[in-house]
């Protein structure tokens, strides 16, 4: 891939890199537009950040779209993201596919229209082989909802207390098989989490930045991967302990 010269090329990259695209609603107030174009926005600037992602390298990108929490929005804005949702497998998918985007969701499709239901599902299994980049995408997701999803499947199977183990516990949450995100990032200046990850994000790195997620772009993106390829990993050790792995 040519990067720009001069360029500062990031030392480490993250292997799975998850967003809260979060500062839509502001983006559009500051233009005197709906709340709707600024996801519309938000939705346009995916692509360059999904093929700024396979440039630099990231093998899985998580975005969460829609939360367990966001059906509490004003009717007009849920149904605006569920049609969002539609469009964009109905208008991107062949291109994604193409690029070798392999498509994942993770929440619970349960409470969305059969059709649309099924849309999502018939996406996942045509892309099922791609291994460019796998986009996650979290809709109708929750973190507490998982770990309890995964609570319940668990006590069914008639697990024993002592088999419990992370290891365990992570077979049965959405994301199995993906490993735990590097690196998380939000957009717009808040400091939440906002249930997002909150079991596999543990050990996660995090940026934070003020710029709305309809401006994040490839350079945003770029300087996030640098401030992240500086970080130290400790994962509970001492720094020498960390160094010396
Ligand atoms: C948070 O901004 C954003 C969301 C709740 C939705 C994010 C969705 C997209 C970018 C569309 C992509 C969708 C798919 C299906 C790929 P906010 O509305 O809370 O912003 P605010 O805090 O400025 O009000």
């Amino acid at each position: 891939m040519i990067f720009k010269k001069q360029e500062k090329l990031p030392k480490r990259v993250p292997r799975h890199v998850a967003m809260i695209m979060d500062g839509n609603g502001r983006w559009a107030l500051a233009r005197g537009l709906p709340r709707l174009a600024g996801h519309r926005a938000g939705t346009e600037n995916l692509r360059q950040i999904i093929e700024s992602c396979v440039e630099f390298g990231i093998e899985y990108l998580t975005i969460y779209a829609f939360s367990t929490e966001n059906w509490g929005r004003p009717l007009e804005e849920v149904q605006g993201l569920m049609r969002i949702l539609e469009d964009v497998i109905d208008r991107e998918l062949p291109e994604l596919h193409k690029q070798g985007v392999q498509l994942r969701h993770i929440g619970n499709l349960d409470r969305l229209r059969p059709e649309l239901r099924q849309k999502v599902m018939d996406a996942i299994q045509l892309t099922k082989d791609n291994n460019r980049l796998v986009l996650n995408v979290a809709f109708n997701y929750g973190g507490r909802d998982e770990i309890i999803c995964a609570i319940q499947q668990i006590i069914e199977k008639g697990v024993r207390p002592e088999e419990v183990t992370e290891e365990l516990v992570s077979q049965y949450l959405y994301t199995v098989g993906v490993p735990d995100p590097d690196l998380i990032i939000r957009t717009s200046g808040e400091l939440r989490g906002s249930n997002f990850l909150i079991w596999q994000g543990a050990y996660a790195e995090w940026y934070f930045t003020p710029t709305f997620w309809p401006n994040f772009d490839r350079e945003e993106l770029r300087k996030a991967i640098e401030e992240y390829s500086q970080r130290e990993r400790r994962y509970g050790k001492t720094g020498s302990q960390a160094a010396s792995e």
